[in-house]
């Protein structure tokens, strides 16, 4: 059953990505990127089976700020997490579909990620994202975006961070 990540454990989500990850994951370049932001409720999902949690996914508004000219919201995906032992069973897909069904045509969204998984099944490539930095290491080909259909408009140098705050946004 995949249902809304609120209804889920805090404490039992930080023990499937610990799991899933590593007890050294908040190292990740992932981590720092979403440093300060709250996940989405709207977008961020949870699969239970018998009472107990086996996979999550969460997704973050963060932001593509270009050289020159106002950030834009995108929203990073992940992580998208399943249990060790329920691995390779549809899982992690079904928490995917279920992330892009309520995102819609409205979001653009950014991961980094396995290309042979994200590209494979759900249409992410590293086409737009060559230019982009992050605040740590990456590898190019895995900094995987899945842009707004017609979206044609971005920029080609710019860098991904947290969202500035609202007030510092406006002033530009
Ligand atoms: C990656 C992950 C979320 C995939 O979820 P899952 O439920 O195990 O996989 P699914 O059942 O949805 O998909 C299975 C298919 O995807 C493929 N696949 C799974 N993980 C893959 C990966 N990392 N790279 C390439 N292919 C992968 C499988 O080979 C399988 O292909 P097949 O149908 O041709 O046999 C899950 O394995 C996981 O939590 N892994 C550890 C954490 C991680 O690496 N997360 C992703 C980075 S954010």
């Amino acid at each position: 059953m995949i249902v809304p990540l609120g209804q889920a454990d805090p404490a039992a989500v930080e023990t499937l990505l610990d799991e899933a990850f590593g007890a050294d994951r908040h190292r990740r370049t992932a981590y720092r990127l979403r440093q300060g932001v709250a996940w989405l409720p709207a977008l961020s999902f949870a699969a239970i089976e018998d009472g107990g949690l086996v996979g999550t996914i969460q997704c973050w508004p963060i932001a593509l700020s270009p050289a020159a000219g106002p950030p834009r919201p995108i929203n990073l995906v992940g992580p998208v997490a399943v249990q060790p032992g329920r691995q390779r069973d549809g899982l992690g897909r079904r928490l995917m579909q279920a992330m892009l069904d309520a995102a819609g045509d409205r979001a653009d969204l950014v991961l980094i990620g396995d290309p042979e998984y994200y590209g494979r099944f759900f249409g992410f490539t590293a086409d737009a994202t060559g230019g982009w930095s992050v605040p740590g290491p990456v590898e190019r080909h895995r900094l995987l975006a899945r842009l707004r259909p017609g979206a044609s408009d971005w920029p080609v140098v710019a860098a991904l961070g947290p969202p500035l705050p609202p007030a510092l946004a406006a002033a530009g």
